[in-house]
């Protein structure tokens, strides 16, 4: 039996019925776009993120481009952005009209390194975007502590880390802005594209209601130049369904992440452990300098894996603009990572299994 990396329909499958029964009532209302089931997902979801203010929107990418445009930065501003991530937390900032400055990671956690924002700052700089990446927190206060000593805006990229938590508070609720995906992979994933953004500032939250809706507060008066970017009543109905799990699904992944963090051997590089980080483990790496071959493998042992990501944001074409950048920890988590099974519909016997077969690599 192949142990898949995920799926899908598996995955889905416990809310079946009530997403079924959502579905209909959305079908009878007659009402598909910001109505009555977004409100509630939007309140839902705020109070999850013990903050005042949600917006729903199309997906991850549109709710961090939002965040930024919603700042009201002249076109141009640098900010600050890992560049070890997956190439949308990059382009949010070039779709928002700014320039990303890329700090390399720390090469234990795989976040952006606090030590090294500092010196990337400039006159133009107005803000930082951290990514919260594979559903680990970021090393909160030092960068907190760097956004109030040079009076920069703050964005959470938090679309891999929903419910994470930072000294026990949630990731999500330090920014100024935070966005999040609900890519149907996602720890909270749905049917299709979704996104929101959360925050505790209402005049931000104003603008991020209207950037999503054309620049409109008043229909057919448009206030701002803004996206159609709506969360649509069905994902949303199914995102309050699902929203009702995400701790047991966070508690599960957590629980099969420490059945290989104690279990593997010592060859790979394991995610590191710290109880101020709750980790989500939206994607459980290790690293291996024969990464390729140990996929390979796998894959021989019926076990799927993927690699998150095999080319880093400033190798890709569509950033040829970037490829001038050195940036070796980057590239090393690239060259190096593999990701392995660890969703809901894994179980610890499923991953002793994983664990036996890669201890035998
Ligand atoms: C770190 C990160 N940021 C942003 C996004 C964008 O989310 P979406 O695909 O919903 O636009 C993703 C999606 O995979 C992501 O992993």
């Amino acid at each position: 039996m192949t142990i898949e990396y995920e799926n899908l329909f598996k995955v889905n499958q416990p809310y079946f019925d009530k997403y079924r029964q959502k579905f209909e009532e959305v079908l009878q209302s007659g009402w598909f776009i910001l109505g009555n089931n977004v409100k509630k997902f939007e309140s839902d979801f705020a109070v999850y993120n013990d903050l005042n203010f949600c917006s729903g929107v199309a997906s991850g990418l549109d709710a961090l481009t939002i965040s930024l445009l919603a700042l009201e930065l002249e076109k141009g501003s640098e900010i600050i952005v890992p560049s070890n991530t997956y190439i949308a937390s990059i382009l949010s900032v070039i779709l928002a009209w700014h320039k990303p400055i890329l700090v390399e990671p720390d090469i234990n956690t795989y976040n952006i390194n606090p030590a090294l924002i500092e010196e990337s700052i400039t006159k133009k700089t107005r803000a930082i975007l951290v990514v919260h990446l594979y559903g680990k927190p970021c090393d909160m206060d030092p960068i907190t502590s760097i956004c109030k000593k040079h009076n920069l805006f703050f964005v959470e990229d938090c679309a891999q880390a929903h419910g994470a938590q930072y000294k026990g508070r949630k990731v999500g609720s330090f920014g100024d802005l935070s966005g999040f995906s609900f890519y149907p992979t996602k720890n909270l994933g749905c049917l299709g594209d979704g996104g929101a953004i959360v925050t505790n500032n209402s005049l931000f939250h104003q603008k991020t209601v209207m950037l999503r809706n054309y620049g409109s507060s008043k229909k057919y008066h448009n206030e701002l130049i803004g996206l159609n970017s709506r969360l649509d009543e069905l994902q949303a109905a199914f995102l309050t369904v699902k929203l009702e799990s995400l701790d047991l699904i966070n508690k599960h992944k957590r629980e099969l992440a420490s059945i290989y963090l104690s279990n593997l051997k010592e060859d790979f590089i394991k995610p590191v452990a710290h109880e101020d980080f709750y980790d989500v483990f939206h994607i459980f790496n290790i690293r291996h300098k024969k990464r390729d071959g140990l996929k390979e493998f796998l894959k021989k042992n019926n076990i799927q894996t993927e690699m998150h990501y095999p080319v880093p944001p400033h190798k890709q074409n569509a950033l040829s603009f970037l490829s001038h950048l050195r940036l070796p920890v980057s590239e090393e988590i690239h060259n190096t990572t593999l990701s392995l099974p660890i969703f809901a519909i894994h179980t610890g016997d499923d991953i002793y299994r994983v664990i036996d077969t890669m201890n035998k690599f």
